[in-house]
């Protein structure tokens, strides 16, 4: 659907041949400037400097025509659903992309393809319950992704912020967190501020690769680790998050030590040296029974 999505032409040189034809290129020269001018700023928007802000507006769905040299653009504090695929297709200048406080589920997946200058997107504020794999494809001047108060956040999945090498602030705070892949972050290498606070999370077993690495990381990462706390299991809830060490996770390790190995060659040895025993008894036993009751048949005879 959004594939064939054709962009307006920015501009036309008017082509005069014959005079009869003339009359024909103005009319199509003021058709031009009259849609030209409709869609170069949207009804209920404001339009300067590549800047086109359609906040709070009441808006349910994206305005159709943006000037096609926008690079700032505010949709923020809408009731905004859905976006249609190929949405950004035209916009090849767009820096910022503002979404805040609107009612987006989903994205459509391709949304991204040719936003290659997008630094800022603002999607706080809205009802994501899911960040799918490679939701922000070729997005890759991405610096700052806002995903914070989206209640019904549960899921990050572990490609969702793939190749995203720019990324320097991540904001996933209060949300419905209670697990996040070590792989989702590990690949974020110019990561400076991580924000996961407000979350309930669930600091079990599974979490602690995304501990220590995060541990690991700290000083080079601002984060708001003072708000970062466990929800689950019980005997951790209300722990800041980073206030967990390896103590905590002790019992997630089944460490074996020499000794150990030792006891258990030791205890396999004995049981085999007793299971040859208890055969070579059994054997004779056997043998002793079998010739008693063959001497007592005979004696019956
Ligand atoms: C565009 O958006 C960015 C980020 O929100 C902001 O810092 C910048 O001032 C905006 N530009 C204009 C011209 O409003
Ligand atoms: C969201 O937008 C509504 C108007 O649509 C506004 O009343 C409300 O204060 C905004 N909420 C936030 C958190 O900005
Ligand atoms: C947000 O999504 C949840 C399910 O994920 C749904 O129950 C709820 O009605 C949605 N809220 C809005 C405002 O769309």
């Amino acid at each position: 659907m959004g594939t064939g999505h054709v962009c307006p032409r920015r501009k036309q040189p008017v082509p005069h041949h014959h005079p009869a034809m003339i009359l024909g290129s103005f009319l199509v020269a003021v058709a031009m400037a009259f849609t030209g001018a409709s869609a170069s700023c949207p009804v209920l928007c404001t339009c300067h400097n590549q800047v086109v802000d359609c906040s709070g507006q009441r808006l349910f769905s994206v305005p159709p025509d943006l000037p096609l040299d926008t690079r700032n653009l505010s949709l923020a504090h809408n009731r905004i659903a859905s976006i249609p695929p190929g949405y950004l297709t035209c916009y090849a200048e767009l820096r910022v992309l503002d979404l805040r406080n609107n009612s987006l589920a989903e994205l459509p997946t391709g949304l991204f393809l040719t936003a290659k200058r997008l630094v800022h997107l603002d999607l706080s504020y809205n009802n994501f319950s899911h960040i799918a794999a490679d939701m922000f494809q070729e997005a890759h001047s991405l610096m700052r992704i806002d995903l914070s108060h989206n209640p019904w956040l549960r899921k990050v999945h572990p490609q969702a912020f793939r190749g995203l090498a720019q990324l320097r602030d991540l904001d996933l705070s209060y949300g419905g967190l209670s697990f996040l892949s070590l792989e989702a972050l590990e690949g974020l290498q110019g990561l400076v501020t991580l924000q996961i606070g407000g979350n309930p999370w669930v600091c079990g077993c599974t979490m602690e690769p995304l501990l220590k690495w995060l541990r690991n990381r700290i000083q080079r990462c601002t984060s708001d680790s003072q708000l970062a706390e466990c929800r689950a299991p019980p005997e951790v809830e209300g722990a800041p998050l980073f206030s967990l060490t390896e103590e905590s996770f002790k019992a997630c390790h089944l460490t074996l030590t020499l000794d150990d190995y030792l006891f258990i060659a030791f205890v396999g040895f004995v049981v085999s040296i007793a299971s040859v025993a208890t055969n070579f008894l059994l054997g004779i036993t056997a043998n002793c029974c079998h010739r008693w009751s063959k001497a007592s048949e005979d004696e019956e005879i």
